[in-house]
């Protein structure tokens, strides 16, 4: 992700934040929609508290993508707590595409091939180092069975 690439993702970002109640409602029908099998891990969730959870998580990344040191960890923690929510891996991209198409039904023509682009390379960057940390596993870890979480090394 280059200077560029941040810019146009800030910038874009900003034009979703007016309308933010309603590009959550477009996440989240997307993904039920298109990937209706995570629908169960939403079962006991209030979807209006979810999405402003979500649209403020997300400004805080996009706000903090040229400091990636400070979200990392955050986004580390959030993802290992993603694990209790039944999430796995293979969900980081379903989440992805909804996100991309719930951007590109809001802001429309400033949905350019380049700003498609940072979105697609930021997601990416963002979905990796949370699987990495909730689902990688640990070099020479052994059996199924004796496989942990990455956080008790000590165990
Ligand atoms: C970049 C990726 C993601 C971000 C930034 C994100 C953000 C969040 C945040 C901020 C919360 C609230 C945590 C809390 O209350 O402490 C949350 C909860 C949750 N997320 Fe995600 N999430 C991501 C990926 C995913 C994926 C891939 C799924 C699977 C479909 C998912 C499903 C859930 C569920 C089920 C909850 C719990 C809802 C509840 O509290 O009932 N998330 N997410």
């Amino acid at each position: 992700m280059n200077d560029a690439q941040i810019t146009l993702i800030q910038e874009s970002f900003a034009k979703v934040v007016p309308i933010k109640d309603a590009a959550a409602e477009i996440f989240y029908g997307d993904l039920f929609e298109t990937a209706p099998e995570v629908k169960p891990y939403f079962a006991n969730t209030d979807m209006k508290d979810q999405g402003s959870k979500l649209m403020a998580t997300l400004g805080v990344v996009v706000n903090g993508l040229r400091d990636l040191d400070k979200i990392v960890l955050v986004a580390q923690q959030l993802a290992v707590k993603h694990v209790d929510y039944g999430v796995k891996a293979a969900d980081y991209d379903k989440v992805g595409a909804s996100l991309l198409r719930t951007l590109e039904k809001g802001l429309g023509d400033a949905f350019t091939p380049e700003v498609k682009e940072a979105w697609t390379t930021a997601y990416g960057t963002l979905s990796t180092v949370m699987k990495d940390a909730a689902y990688a596993e640990p070099v020479g870890a052994g059996a199924a069975s004796e496989k942990k979480p990455f956080w008790k090394f000590w165990a």
